[in-house]
């Protein structure tokens, strides 16, 4: 942890959030490769360029995961107690839950996100559109240990996970989420979680390389936030956006690649950049339908059902909590 990095956020009167934000970037810059982390992706700007991302034609997770909940909403309705409160980790645009909604007498949803405000809207609007389910959103960092709503009360609790998020995490982290999902979610809790499933590395490799190059465009986007947020000076022309396959670790890497030696200041801090240098911004970790498994069963989860789509491209997993 960079000892300056409070005082400088402190300094400038950020928010907790930018501070946070501010804190991230500074270690992270600091390290050696330079990483920074994937959340920071999904400001406004980010989070309108990851949904381009999921109409893009070679991004197939997004569009084969819907198909799959739709096509098999009975099965995985059929999982979810009636009177559930569904606990959605993460959520975003409603469009998911919403094939459930269809098929499923939910007690309840609980969508968990960081962003308060894009929340409070979907949850409103879903709320309109299904008069009889109660909404409780919570403003919270999925990734660490959050109170449900006492208004849930004893309703049978289910873990949605779409999306297969999980890939952002190293697969130690991977476990320690699903642990502590079992922990928020309790005793008899249930989960269903989306995972992309390895394949054939072309397809991977064109999924993270559009030819629309609006991946770059994501990718590149948190170098302008940290400008836009944090006051830096990078010259986002010079870096090009990079992802390749990793074979040996079953992952998708992106980095930002620097053309030219380069200087970027954030916050008073300077960091330099030789040519051809990296900045590891994500690593998306595909999975075998054994090995997502053998995560859950190792993790305090009981596999009950998969399902994927006909082609074998994406997960749909069904889970019990084990005692
Ligand atoms: C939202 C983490 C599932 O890994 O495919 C899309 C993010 N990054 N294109 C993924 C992403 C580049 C996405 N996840």
């Amino acid at each position: 942890m960079n000892v300056h990095a409070p005082a400088l956020a402190e300094a400038h009167h950020f928010d907790e959030q930018t501070s946070a934000f501010a804190r991230d970037v500074i270690d992270d810059l600091s390290q050696h490769p330079k990483r920074l982390s994937p959340k920071y992706f999904y400001d406004a700007a980010g989070s309108e360029l990851f949904e381009q991302i999921t109409l893009l034609p070679e991004y197939y997770p997004t569009r084969t995961e819907l198909t799959i909940l739709r096509d098999r909403s009975r099965a995985i309705s059929a999982f979810i107690p009636k009177g559930a409160a569904l606990v959605e980790f993460g959520a975003g645009a409603t469009t998911k839950v919403r094939l459930l909604l269809n098929e499923c007498a939910l007690g309840a949803y609980v969508p968990v996100d960081i962003s308060g405000d894009f929340l409070q809207a979907q949850a409103d609007a879903l709320g309109a559109d299904f008069p009889g389910l109660q909404v409780h959103p919570v403003t919270a960092d999925f990734t660490a240990p959050f109170e449900l709503p006492d208004s849930i009360g004893a309703m049978p609790r289910v873990g949605f996970f779409p999306g297969s998020t999980l890939g952002n995490f190293e697969p130690h982290e991977a476990s320690a989420f699903l642990r502590s999902a079992r922990g928020i979610l309790g005793k008899g809790a249930r989960m269903v979680i989306g995972v992309d499933l390895e394949k054939d590395e072309r397809v991977l490799y064109d999924a993270y390389n559009d030819a629309a190059g609006i991946t770059a465009r994501f990718n590149l986007n948190v170098l302008h936030r940290i400008n836009r947020e944090l006051g830096g000076d990078f010259d986002v022309g010079a870096f090009v956006h990079r992802a390749i396959y990793n074979r040996d670790r079953h992952r998708i890497e992106m980095h930002l690649i620097s053309k030219k030696a380069l200087t970027a200041r954030v916050l008073g801090k300077k960091f330099s950049f030789r040519p051809g240098e990296s900045i590891h911004t994500e690593n998306s970790y595909k999975y075998s339908l054994e090995r997502f498994t053998a995560l859950a069963k190792g993790s305090g989860w009981t596999p009950l059902e998969s399902w994927t789509d006909p082609a074998g491209m994406f997960s749909v997993h069904a889970l019990v909590a084990s005692d």
